[in-house]
C-alpha cells in the first residue's frame, strides 16, 4: 500500500544498535520499515502477519487511514502545550473513558507503568487524606505491572525485581488461584489490592470468579481499594470495555495504556470519585501526559471502539478460539488454550521460544510469555482471513519444532 523513501540495510541497523543502544532487549533479527493493516514489512519488503501488534498497542493495525490522518492533522495544528494550560481534547477523551469504565476521573500519562504508578500513589493519598495512613499492597503471583519502581514493587517475577532492590515495603504476593490465601493476606492495613483481571505477561490467565469474589469480600471487609490493572486486557480487548466488569468487580482505579493510542504513547489512570476527592493540585503530574497528539490518537481509537470495533472483537474472538482449538487438536504439545477477544495464550508442555522463532521464519509474529506460553495479541481489526492464515502458519511452526502434525 505505501512506499518508503529509504530502505535500510538490516545488518547495519542491527550493528549500530548493538554499539549504542542500552542492551535491555533481546530482539528478533528483523528490521521493520512499514506496516498496513495486520501486516508488517521488513527492510527487504517481506510481509509478516502481525499477531502481536507491538505487544497489544497497534489496536487499529498499522497505518490505519483515520488514525494516520488525525495524527497528521493534529501535528499540523498543535502537538503539545503542557499541563500548564487547557486544550480541547483531554476533557473529551476523559469523558469517553469515564463512560466506558464508570470511573469518573482520569489522569493522563504516557505508558502503562505510569498509569500503575499513579494508581499506587493515589491509593496512598486516599488513606493519607482520611487521616489513617495505609501503605501495604496485596498483589498476585504471575502479576506484571511495569518497570518503574512502584510498579516493579508489585510485579511478581523475582527475576525482574531482584537487581533493583530494595523496592517498596509492604507488598505481599498471594496465589492468583487461591481465594483463601488472598482473604487471609488482606488486612485493615492494606491500602490496596492490585490485580490484572486477565493476567497478560504472566501467561494469559483470566482470574476465576472465585478469586474475584474473594477480592470483593476482602475489599468490603477491610476497606482496601482495588486497582485493576487493565493495561493489557482492558479497553475492549476481550470484547467488553474492561475485563474487571466481566468478573463482577468494581475497581476504585483502573490503569490503562497500550491500545489506547494505537501506537502513540498514552496511558491513563481512571479513578472513582472517592479516590479522586483525595487529590490536590500538585499531587502528581506529567509534562507530556495527555498532550494534543496523544489525546487525538486516543479519541480516534475510542471512537472506533464504540462504533462497532468492540463488537467485532467479541465476534472475531470466537473465530480465533475455534481456530486455536483446531490447531491444538493437531498438536499434543499444546496443553491449554486461554483467552478472549484478541488476547490468547497457548500453554505448551515445553518452552515456547522455538515455536516463536519458527513462526517468525514463516512470516507470523507472535511471542512467548512465562516460558511455556505462546501469546497472541492481534490488532482489534483482525479479520477471518487473517485468522485462517494465522492458523496455517502456526500449525506449520508447531509441526516444524516438534517434527509432527501433518
Ligand atoms: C498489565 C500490565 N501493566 C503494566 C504494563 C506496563 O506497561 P508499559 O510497558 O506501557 O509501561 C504492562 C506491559 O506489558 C502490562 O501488561
Amino acid at each position: 500500500m505505501q512506499t518508503t523513501e529509504t530502505t535500510h540495510n538490516s545488518g547495519e541497523v542491527i550493528k549500530l544498535e548493538s554499539e549504542h543502544v542500552l542492551q535491555t532487549y533481546r530482539r528478533a533479527p528483523v528490521v521493520f520499515e512499514r506496516g498496513s493493516g495486520c501486516r508488517l514489512f521488513d527492510a527487504s519488503g517481506r510481509g509478516y502477519l502481525d499477531f502481536i501488534s507491538g505487544i497489544g498497542v497497534s489496536s487499529l493495525g498499522h497505518a490505519h487511514p483515520r488514525l494516520t490522518a488525525a495524527i497528521a492533522a493534529q501535528a499540523g495544528q498543535l502537538l503539545h502545550t503542557s499541563n500548564l494550560y487547557f486544550h480541547p481534547l483531554q476533557g473529551e477523551v476523559a469523558a469517553k473513558l469515564a463512560e466506558l469504565s464508570g470511573l469518573p476521573r482520569v489522569f493522563f500519562c504516557n505508558s502503562g507503568t505510569e498509569a500503575v504508578e499513579a494508581s499506587l500513589k493515589f491509593a496512598r493519598r486516599y488513606w493519607f487524606s482520611k487521616g489513617t495512613p495505609r501503605t501495604a499492597v496485596v498483589s498476585l503471583q504471575r502479576g506484571f505491572h511495569g518497570r518503574t519502581m512502584g510498579a516493579l514493587s508489585v510485579t511478581w517475577d523475582e527475576h525482574y525485581r531482584a537487581p533493583f532492590s530494595p523496592l517498596l515495603d509492604g507488598v505481599t504476593f498471594v496465589s492468583n488461584t487461591d481465594p483463601a490465601e488472598l482473604l487471609a493476606a488482606v488486612t485493615d492495613e492494606t491500602a490496596a489490592i492490585i490485580a490484572e483481571p486477565l493476567q497478560g505477561e504472566g501467561g494469559v490467565h483470566p482470574l476465576s470468579l472465585e478469586m474475584a469474589a474473594a477480592i470483593r469480600t476482602a475489599c468490603a471487609r477491610t476497606g482496601a481499594l482495588l486497582i485493576a490493572d487493565e493495561v493489557q486486557c482492558g479497553l475492549g480487548r476481550t470484547g467488553v470495555p474492561f475485563y474487571s466488569s466481566k468478573l463482577g468487580l468494581q475497581p476504585d482505579m483502573i490503569s490503562t495504556g497500550k491500545a489506547l493510542g494505537g501506537g502513540v504513547p498514552v496511558g491513563a489512570a481512571l479513578f472513582s470519585q472517592r479516590v479522586a476527592d483525595a487529590a490536590s493540585f500538585g499531587d502528581h503530574g506529567s509534562t507530556y501526559g495527555g498532550n494534543l497528539l496523544a489525546c487525538r490518537a486516543a479519541q480516534v481509537f475510542l471512537d472506533e471502539l464504540t462504533s462497532g470495533l468492540m463488537a467485532h472483537v467479541a465476534e472475531i474472538g470466537t473465530e480465533i478460539e475455534a481456530a486455536l482449538r483446531r490447531v491444538a487438536a493437531r498438536h499434543s504439545t499444546i496443553v491449554d488454550v486461554r483467552g478472549a477477544g484478541v488476547i490468547w495464550g497457548l500453554e505448551l508442555d515445553r518452552p515456547a521460544a522455538p515455536v516463536v522463532d519458527a513462526a517468525l521464519e514463516r512470516g507470523l509474529l507472535i511471542n512467548r510469555t512465562a516460558d511455556t506460553v505462546l501469546r497472541l495479541l492481534p490488532p482489534y481489526i483482525v479479520d477471518s482471513a487473517d485468522v485462517n492464515q494465522m492458523a496455517v502458519l502456526l500449525d506449520a511452526a508447531l509441526a516444524a519444532v516438534k517434527g509432527e502434525g501433518s
